[in-house]
């Protein structure tokens, strides 16, 4: 039926109307917030490119976990600046490594919200990468052991949910056996298995302090031009347990959260990163673009394209919104 006896714009009329027609909400219990933790006590550090985010020491994370808590966000994302680097990413596995004590401390001082850690070696090896290097090449089954370890002594300390970040072949499966085989059965992993190497990081480079001292890491994660690529990464994965499938970046990668979304039952999340977050807080800075009103249009697109959980620095503001 055509117009005039259609007309689109009834059910826009009024905001009681538009809210009850609306096909798509955003809850912040859907949400994940990335925190960065540093060694040190009272540090409150503001990453320059990513204003409004921080490295925090285990003390004051503590303290900021609880408001992030009270605003019903569901979860945070560990992140960890080790106080020294080496070849073997020793920080990473290191029972008393600075997300462990960050677990430890977090599970103590502040129940109710999930804990979930970024399992990979960048953070924690010397030369930035995300594995052990031999010559020029990041290897990939030497590495399989030492993130199994890593996760293992994550889940250890209080890690609720661990997400493999790295983009090894096989690395779900090793996590998973590590894990069973020592009584963590019942933690889910949360695989990133539809990583691009994104330009769309360089932020968060600066917040882990993780860039590569040479290359780059286009030998392990995918590349931006390929869709059926990430079906196959994500079957991969699910055949090797992962629980949540993550896709990230999230926004330039709209389809390709839509095309999981229909061909698998599994929960998708996707990651609006850090280049995403300081793409938008820059124009609004500069006055070109409104906030908050393309924060919550560009979590509300990821939320159409399929993601049932979103990864985002801009948690807390879109929370304090969402009420
Ligand atoms: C570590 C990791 C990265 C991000 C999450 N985990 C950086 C990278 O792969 O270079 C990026 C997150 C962001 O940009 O917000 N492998
Ligand atoms: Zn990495």
């Amino acid at each position: 039926m055509a117009f005039p006896v259609t007309r689109s714009r009834r059910l826009r009329m009024n905001e009681i109307l538009r809210n009850m027609v609306r096909e798509t909400r955003l809850s912040p219990e859907q949400f994940i917030y990335p925190m960065f933790v540093c060694s040190g006590e009272g540090v409150k550090k503001e990453i320059s490119a990513m204003p409004g985010n921080y490295q925090w020491s285990v003390d004051r994370l503590v303290h900021e976990a609880r408001s992030v808590k009270s605003l019903g966000i569901g979860g945070i994302m560990l992140f960890g600046l080790p106080a020294k680097k080496d070849d073997a990413a020793t920080g990473a596995y290191d029972d008393n490594g600075v997300v462990q004590e960050a677990l430890r401390a977090l599970k103590r001082e502040v129940p109710g919200i999930l804990l979930i850690t970024d399992v990979c070696l960048c953070e924690y090896t010397a030369n930035g990468h995300c594995g052990i290097v031999k010559g020029d090449e990041i290897c990939n089954d030497e590495t399989l052991e030492l993130l199994a370890r890593a996760a293992l002594s994550q889940a250890k300390a209080g890690a609720d949910m661990v997400a493999p970040s790295d983009m090894m072949d096989g690395r779900v499966g090793a996590i998973r056996s590590a894990l069973d085989k020592n009584g963590f059965q019942n933690t889910p992993i949360m695989s990133y298995s539809v990583k691009y190497a994104s330009g769309y990081y360089g932020p968060f480079r600066e917040a882990a302090d993780s860039a590569p001292a040479f290359g780059d890491r286009r030998s392990h994660q995918m590349d931006p031009a390929n869709a059926r690529e990430a079906l196959r990464e994500v079957e991969l994965d699910i055949e090797e347990g992962a629980d949540i499938i993550m896709v990230k970046p999230a926004g330039p990668y709209l389809d390709i959260i839509r095309m999981i979304r229909d061909r698998h039952e599994q929960p998708v999340a996707a990651y609006q990163v850090s280049g995403e977050y300081s793409a938008l807080v820059a124009a609004a800075s500069m006055g070109w673009l409104d906030m908050p009103g393309v924060m919550m249009e560009s979590l509300i697109g990821i939320r159409r394209a399929g993601a049932d959980i979103i990864l985002t620095y801009f948690a807390k503001e879109a929370a304090k919104i969402l009420g």
